[in-house]
């Protein structure tokens, strides 16, 4: 299985992969995970997200963008999103990355380049979540944080990774201030240092601060598609008297549908993580990755999707 995981992450960043998958029906595949590359498309699948009544949290996918001009164009993007979400009617909000937004280049191109987004979704009434990176990131992202949220921007929020053993910290520090907290697993490979290793620590530790965030926080969004997790969530919730309007489940698109819709039905409030750009192709590959059965449900959707019924390695 690490073969085939780590045959993914290699794919992930090889140009003659990329082409056998953008060039072939398994593109198709990929639209499960990631809607399209426009704005049209992720609006698309929004308002579709909004029919079965899930609300949206719309990602133009991107990160360590090292240039001004590509900085400049993520925010193009995330500007002209935020209005046509408003115009529209969409129910959701956007969700980016700092270094997407040039955190790299400069503190001083950031607070320009970020605060066109930040000044759209004030005039939009629309809220931004910034998303957490590796552990190398993770002080720079709530120190930039700190800084917008002291200038006075509010609606704004963050995301904090159970795996870490800080984040206890960072939770009653978010909730001392008011704002608004992810709560992840968390995605990337750390050391023993910054992260707790084995899945029950992790499991452990996502409860301790669900528990600290649901009965302290404001609105906290519970991302993960772990069943153990969510039923944890929801006995607390129940056995406090918590409100189902005081937090929300949050799911990747495209994973666990299932689970998304049958949440939404009981009366939850579920957020849908909807991806969309040209960088599609590492962010599926990561997909596959999290979880290589997801290989056969590309299978499927190749028998499906091609006239030729299989697309052969050989053709
Ligand atoms: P876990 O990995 O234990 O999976 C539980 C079950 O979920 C699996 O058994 C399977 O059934 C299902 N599942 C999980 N991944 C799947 C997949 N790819 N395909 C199909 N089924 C799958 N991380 C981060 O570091 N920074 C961030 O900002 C964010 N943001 C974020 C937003 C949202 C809305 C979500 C849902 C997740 C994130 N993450 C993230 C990712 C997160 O840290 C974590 O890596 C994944 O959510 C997987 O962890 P789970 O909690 O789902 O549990």
């Amino acid at each position: 299985m690490d073969l085939l995981r780590n045959s993914l992450i290699y794919m992930g960043q090889s140009a003659a992969a990329k082409r056998v998958v953008t060039e072939t029906p398994l593109r198709g595949m990929a639209r499960r995970f990631v809607p399209g590359e426009t704005v049209d498309d992720v609006l698309e699948a929004a308002r579709e997200a909004n029919g079965t009544g899930l609300t949206v949290t719309a990602n133009y996918l991107g990160e360590s963008v090292k240039t001004e001009a590509g900085a400049r164009r993520a925010a193009d993007v995330y500007v002209e999103l935020l209005e046509r979400m408003h115009a529209e009617g969409i129910d959701g909000n956007v969700s980016l990355k700092f270094t997407q937004l040039g955190q790299e280049i400069g503190e001083a191109f950031l607070r320009e380049n970020l605060g066109r987004v930040l000044h759209t979704a004030k005039q939009t009434g629309l809220f931004i979540r910034f998303d957490m990176e590796s552990s190398d990131f993770t002080q720079r992202t709530l120190d930039a944080f700190e800084m917008f949220w002291g200038e006075g921007w509010r609606e704004i929020g963050v995301v904090l990774q159970a795996y870490l053993h800080r984040s206890i910290g960072d939770v009653h520090r978010m909730n001392q201030l008011g704002a608004r907290v992810r709560l992840c697993k968390g995605a990337y490979a750390e050391p023993p240092e910054v992260a707790f290793q084995e899945r029950a620590e992790v499991d452990g530790s996502f409860v301790e601060l669900m528990k600290v965030l649901l009965a302290e926080g404001r609105y906290p969004g519970i991302a993960t598609h772990d069943e153990a997790m969510i039923r944890a969530t929801t006995d607390f919730a129940k056995s406090e008297g918590i409100g189902a309007d005081r937090f929300e489940f949050q799911m990747l698109h495209g994973v666990r549908r299932d689970l998304q819709t049958r949440l939404a039905e009981e009366g939850w409030n579920v957020r849908a993580y909807v991806p969309f750009g040209e960088a599609w192709y590492p962010y599926l590959m990561r997909r596959l990755a999290e979880r290589p059965a997801n290989m056969l449900f590309m299978a499927g959707s190749i028998v499906q999707e091609t006239p030729f019924g299989f697309l052969w390695p050989g053709r």
